[in-house]
């Protein structure tokens, strides 16, 4: 049951809450998943009426919604928006919000149940959640109803260290059962497949461990160099950026132990004892088992791409990586010896994400003709995006007299069986929130698992002390390094 709710967003004027946030919002009404009694307040530095706020949102939505403006639900929609400027570090904000919420409320005949998105940079956490306790704008966990809940945007921290620190801040503020830590990828369709096809089937599980597994790839490729985003990406690079939550979560899912329930606390302690189980990986290990490089100039889409040291806003010298790949081991029963190679880049040929399970090869003794060419082994492929679905490649026979064998996908897309778009990873989350569901959001443990796990890696690429780092033309799949990692295992990466 979703209650009436007041959703503050902190960067209430950003990239984030035009694209991604308040559109979400709109295409939950569409769907009619909104509680009837509903308000979205936006805060922002920008100084703006709510009319002006309204119509920035609108183009926001024409834009970047999954489903078309419809002018009738539109006019309904706007009515509950919005905003509000101030600074986060200012404490007169917190009056002015508290004020503003309260006569929405009192307007809109809400309860006062409130959640509040943070949108900004981790250095205004800590304001935010003392503003929030002091103005009286948050109850706390013992007092609800009305119920507080804060939603925390990535970066959560850039290593070990400050993460924690930003745990600590939230944490003094809001019991752990109020905050939402948001990692979207969760809240993909197909990631959530991911359980599904598991724990769904019989076949699958018999054969999800290291006697029959060979290895596991997980890729996230973006086509997209860096953007407008430098001055972040800087700071943070693909390690921090891509592999410390989105994929470090589907390697969870993928390794995890069957959990005896749905509850968001029993999924999270079984993901918990995967990150429990990496091998860290430190020292001068990082060189066998990590690869990071930068694009260089190329080309993306037939147009000519700068190389990622002459982007606007990024350092002439910056070693931050735009591609890393990792051989990373989980160290328990179930998997022992099996290497999850883990790759994410930018400007890489095409954006496409999957996880591929690579079974181990049979024994060549049938039908292999040219014995140079081993049968290739079976592989079921989920799809994250796009063309999300799932795929499983088998050995069939070729039809005729000469005994010729063929690999085959037997394919399921999610478009032609049930048609109807996915909601949006946010929208699923948002919806979560406002039910209370944690189980797609990250746990501190978990959080600062990953973190620690990332860390090692971050302090063995400081102890390297490059000043460049090996390049790849843009529109490219990553360094030769890479291709040699993976290679020196008698494996290649899969070609998407
Ligand atoms: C974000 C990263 O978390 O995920 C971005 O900060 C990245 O750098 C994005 O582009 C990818 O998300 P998606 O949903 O487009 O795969």
């Amino acid at each position: 049951p979703v209650e009436p709710c007041t959703l503050v967003i902190f960067g209430g004027s950003g990239d984030l809450a035009r694209r991604r946030l308040i559109p979400a919002v709109y295409n939950l009404l569409l769907d009619g998943l909104l509680p009837a009694k509903y308000a979205v307040i936006g805060l922002g530095r920008k100084p703006m009426t709510d009319d002006e706020f309204r119509t920035m949102v609108r183009e926001g939505v024409v834009k970047h919604s999954r489903q078309a403006l419809v002018q009738e639900t539109w006019d309904a929609f706007q009515s509950h928006l919005f905003y509000i400027q101030g600074e986060n570090e200012d404490p007169q904000t917190y009056h002015a919000l508290r004020a503003k919420a309260e006569q929405v409320e009192r307007d809109m005949h809400l309860p006062g149940n409130r959640i509040f998105y943070l949108s900004i940079p981790p250095s205004s956490f800590a304001s935010v959640c003392e503003g929030l306790a002091h103005s009286g704008l948050a109850t706390s966990a013992d007092t609800a109803p009305p119920y507080s809940r804060i939603i925390v945007e990535k970066p959560v921290g850039r290593d070990l260290a400050s993460a924690r620190e930003i745990n600590e801040v939230t944490g003094k503020v809001f019991d752990e059962s109020q905050i939402f830590r948001i990692d979207h990828y969760l809240g993909k369709e197909t990631v959530q497949n991911l359980m599904v096809v598991r724990f769904a089937n019989s076949i699958f599980e018999p054969i999800w461990n290291h006697k029959y597994i060979d290895h596991v790839q997980i890729t996230v490729s973006e086509s997209e160099g860096v953007g407008t985003r430098a001055t972040y990406y800087e700071e943070a690079g693909a390690l921090r950026d891509m592999i410390q939550n989105h994929l470090l979560q589907l390697l969870c899912l993928v390794a995890m132990e069957p959990p005896y329930s749905l509850d968001p606390d029993v999924v999270r302690n079984a993901k918990m004892e995967v990150l429990r189980c990496l091998r860290p990986i430190v020292g001068q290990d990082v060189a066998q088992y990590t690869v990071r490089a930068q694009y260089a100039e190329g080309t993306a889409h037939d147009q000519p791409v700068p190389g990622y040291r002459r982007e606007k806003g990024v350092n002439p010298n910056s070693i931050t990586e735009t591609y890393v790949a990792v051989k990373a081991f989980v160290e328990n029963w179930r998997w022992s010896g099996v290497p999850f190679y883990l790759r994410t880049g930018k400007a890489l040929p095409k954006r496409a994400s999957e996880v591929a399970v690579q079974f181990k090869d049979i024994p060549q003794i049938l039908f292999n003709a040219n014995p140079a060419q081993p049968q290739p082994a079976n592989v079921l492929t989920l799809r994250i995006q796009p063309d999300e679905g799932l795929s499983l490649r088998i050995i069939s026979r070729v039809p005729g007299t000469r005994a010729q064998t063929h690999p085959v996908e037997m394919d399921f897309q999610y478009s032609d069986v049930f048609g109807c778009p996915s909601p949006e990873a946010y929208e699923r989350l948002l919806l979560d929130v406002m039910a209370g569901d944690a189980s797609r959001f990250m746990r501190r443990d978990a959080v600062e698992a990953s973190w620690d796990w990332v860390t090692k890696i971050l302090d063995g690429w400081a102890q390297q002390k490059l000043r460049w780092l090996p390049e790849y033309p843009a529109g490219t799949w990553g360094p030769v390094e890479a291709e040699r990692m993976i290679q020196n295992d008698g494996r290649n990466w899969r070609m998407l």
